[in-house]
This record gives C-alpha cells, structure tokens and sequence, in this order.
C-alpha cells in the first residue's frame, strides 16, 4: 500500500479531490465508487471548487456509492443519497442516468443487492474506489465478523456505527436504522483503484491495524493489503501509530 500522509485534514481533503480530478481528465468516462461519512466532506466541497473552476468534468463520468441504510427511502434526510446530492451531486454536471445507488427502501432488498452488483459489472467495473474508514476497521458497511461477504448484501450495523452514524438520524443512535446494503468486500476489491482517507486521531489505531496488522475478517481494512494498487491519504494524525 503506498501511504501518503499530509499536514492537515484540509491537505488530505484537497489531494483526494485533486486525485479525482487529475482521474477524470485521464478518462473522461471514469466509473468512480464513493463513500459517505464525515472525512470526505471537506474532499466533496473541494471537488464542487475544482468543478467550478472548469477542473473536475463529470459529464462522461458514471457514480457508485458503496452503501446506503435499509428501510429508508431516498428522499429521507438521513440517507445517503440525500448526503451524497447535499455535498456533491447538486452541484456538479453528473448526468442523473449515471448516479447510481442502492435503494434501500426497495421491497426486495437481496433483489436490490443482485441489481446494484450487475450495474457495475454492467458499466466495466469500478476505476476508482474512495473509501473512508470506519472507527473499528469497517468499509463501506462490511462490518468486523467472523466472516465478510463478496458481493453486495444486506448488514446488521454494529452498535458503535449506529452511534457514529447518529447525526444523520437526528443525534440519537435509536433512529439509526439497524440494517444496511453495502457494497461486499470483493466487489470493492475488484476496483481497478482504490483511495482510502482517513483523519483524525480517532482512526489511527485501525489504520495502524490495516496496514501492518493481519488480514483479518475482524478488520475489515486489513483486505486491502491484498490488492495491489491501493494509496491511503492519512493526516498526521491518523497516522500518528504508524512506524517511520
Ligand atoms: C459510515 C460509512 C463508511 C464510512 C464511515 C466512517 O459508516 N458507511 O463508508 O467510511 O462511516 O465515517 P466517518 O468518516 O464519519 O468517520
């Protein structure tokens, strides 16, 4: 894994969005896998500049975001998908037909699942994924267990995710919704890129565990050491327990 590791949250937010950038100019047509959750805030705003700027054309480009709650329809104020047109999608030229996500109001929900993972072997496959980093090693929603699964499935969120994920619901951890459908492990793995961010002291245990610890289903990150063309951008920070 090559590791980046810049001054500040803001350095790691810029050279994400520079990534993107400089990826979409190299292939207009970029099928590009994106995260939620606080850490790349700061990455989507400087995307929405660079845009602005005539930097960041998404006209060709196509979307997949890893996960998405169960049980909640698009249009709630908590789902993902009113995250992701919050911070990116409403101010960007990505063609509607292109944005794609998992429904998780959808009546069949492995159904669901089955359709997302066709429409991205569908559109070639995932160029490049970013990826945030759960506080205990969890991507997209693949939760530590005794195992992971491959494909797009259904979760039960662990206890501590509903509670970082609480803001979205309000601040209570009760209005979090208990399932989700994420993307799997492999089909996160089968990117031909993959981008991890991650900032604050918060992750530098799991980011620590990641890189050098075992691949373990008990880290769900700890996978990544497997594929071999992942960087992670880290701030000083969040790679504060990793060795010189
Ligand atoms: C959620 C998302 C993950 C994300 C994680 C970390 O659980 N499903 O994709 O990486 O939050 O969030 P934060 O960046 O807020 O720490």
């Amino acid at each position: 894994m090559k590791v980046r590791i810049f001054d500040t949250p803001e350095a790691v937010a810029s050279a994400l969005a520079e990534r993107v950038a400089d990826a979409l100019a190299a292939r207009p047509s970029l099928v590009l896998g994106l995260p939620t959750g606080r850490t790349p805030i700061a990455a989507y705003a400087e995307l929405r500049r660079l845009h602005t700027a005539g930097r960041a054309d998404f006209s060709r480009a196509s979307t997949f975001n890893l996960d998405e709650f169960a049980g909640i329809p698009a249009l709630h104020a908590g789902s993902f998908r009113a995250f992701m047109d919050r911070h990116l999608f409403g101010a960007v030229n990505l063609p509607p037909a292109r944005i794609h996500f998992l429904d998780g109001a959808a009546d069949d929900l492995d159904a669901e699942c089955a359709r997302y993972e066709a429409a991205i072997e569908a559109a070639g496959g995932l160029d490049l994924q970013m990826l945030g980093i759960g506080a205990n090693g969890h991507i997209g929603f693949n939760e530590p267990g005794d195992e992971l699964a491959a494909r797009t499935h259904r979760v039960r969120l662990a206890d501590t995710t509903r509670r970082d994920n609480a803001p979205l619901f309000g601040g209570d951890p009760a209005n979090v919704p208990r399932e989700a459908l994420s993307m799997g492990m492999g089909t996160i793995l089968k990117a031909a890129e993959i981008v991890l961010i991650a900032t604050g002291e918060r992750k530098a245990q799991c980011v620590e565990r990641a890189i050098g610890g075992p691949v373990t289903t008990r880290l769900p990150a700890s996978f990544l050491q497997l594929h071999p063309r992942v960087e992670l951008y880290l701030d000083r920070a969040a790679a504060s327990r990793l060795r010189p």
